[in-house]
């Protein structure tokens, strides 16, 4: 069984959600704290014992390429300024793995963002991790939990979570056969069902590991009224020829993406923090609003 060492990164969306945040910089250079939730997802990624990234970008993502590219300004001054910690920080950000760019000329959708990674990858599996989806894990990150799956069973998974019934509409939503423990056998997919026409309320959350299989799923889909090629309709028809997982992943998930779902991760993130958590903590038990 094949190794899986290469990510995908769709990060090309136009970030409409976040507007005017997101008119001229990339909504996944937006900050937690003080780091890109861009750089939290590919750290997870690196953790989870991946070697190669592979980004799929568009117009006006270019400051993702320069983050995890070498600064040489930025590093001489720090090293003239003796800030010997912030140096190690910005080296360690470039220093991380390989990174790969390719363009989507046009926003037709997560699966045919994906089939652009398809040369690049060749026969073998591989991850895909979504930037708008942040998970907090106290052990093992939830990548490495989908690898664990993989490497067990040789199968794709995707990672899912239960979600309110009246949410099920903002997810693709898995129709499991039989769960057992974290594990879910999975016989179809639907993305953004109407909560009265859901499978479940198991809900897909941007983690994924997947066979090579995938691409040639892909490339016959057909797209949906909005013209896109989604991943999950390709999901679904990878799951009628192969098996497919869904794993209940342990660990926090932050939905980013979304105005509300971005100020709680600050909030939580901010707390967590070794440097400024006490007092943000003491600062909001005092706050009168
Ligand atoms: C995408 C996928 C959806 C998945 C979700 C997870 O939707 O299409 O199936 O459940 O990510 O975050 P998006 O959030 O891009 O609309």
């Amino acid at each position: 069984m094949k190794k899986v060492k290469k990510a995908v990164f769709p990060v090309a969306g136009m970030g409409t959600r976040f507007l005017p945040a997101t008119k001229a910089s990339p909504k996944e250079m937006l900050p937690l704290v003080d780091k890109p939730l861009i750089q939290y997802v590919v750290e997870e990624a690196i953790e989870s014992g991946i070697q190669e990234i592979i980004m799929i970008t568009g117009r006006g993502k270019n400051a993702i390429e320069d983050h995890f590219d070498r600064s040489m300004e930025l590093e001489n001054l720090l090293e003239k300024r003796n800030q010997t910690e912030e140096l190690a920080s910005v080296r360690k950000i470039s220093d991380m793995c390989d990174f790969w760019y390719i363009r989507q000329k046009e926003p037709m959708g997560l699966g045919h963002a994906i089939l652009k990674a398809r040369d690049m990858i060749g026969d073998e599996p591989f991850a895909v991790l979504l930037g708008d989806d942040i998970i907090h894990t106290n052990g093992t990150p939830a990548l490495a939990q989908l690898l664990e799956v993989y490497n067990r069973t040789g199968a794709s998974v995707v990672a899912i979570e239960e979600v309110a019934k009246e949410r099920v509409s903002s997810y693709g939503i898995v129709d499991p056969v039989h769960c057992e423990g974290s594990l879910c056998m999975v016989k179809g997919l639907v993305e953004k069902p109407e909560p009265e026409s859901a499978p479940s309320n198991l809900a897909v959350i941007g983690r994924y590991v997947l066979t090579p299989r995938i691409f040639e799923m892909l490339d016959k889909v057909n797209p949906d009224q909005k013209g896109e090629i989604q991943l999950t309709a390709g999901l679904n028809a990878l799951c009628a020829v192969e098996p497919l997982h869904g794993c209940k992943f342990t660990g926090k998930r932050y939905d980013a993406g979304d105005k509300l779902g971005f100020v709680i991760a600050t909030v939580e993130y901010a707390l967590r923090r070794g440097d400024i958590g006490t007092e943000f903590q003491k600062y909001l038990a005092e706050l009168k609003f």
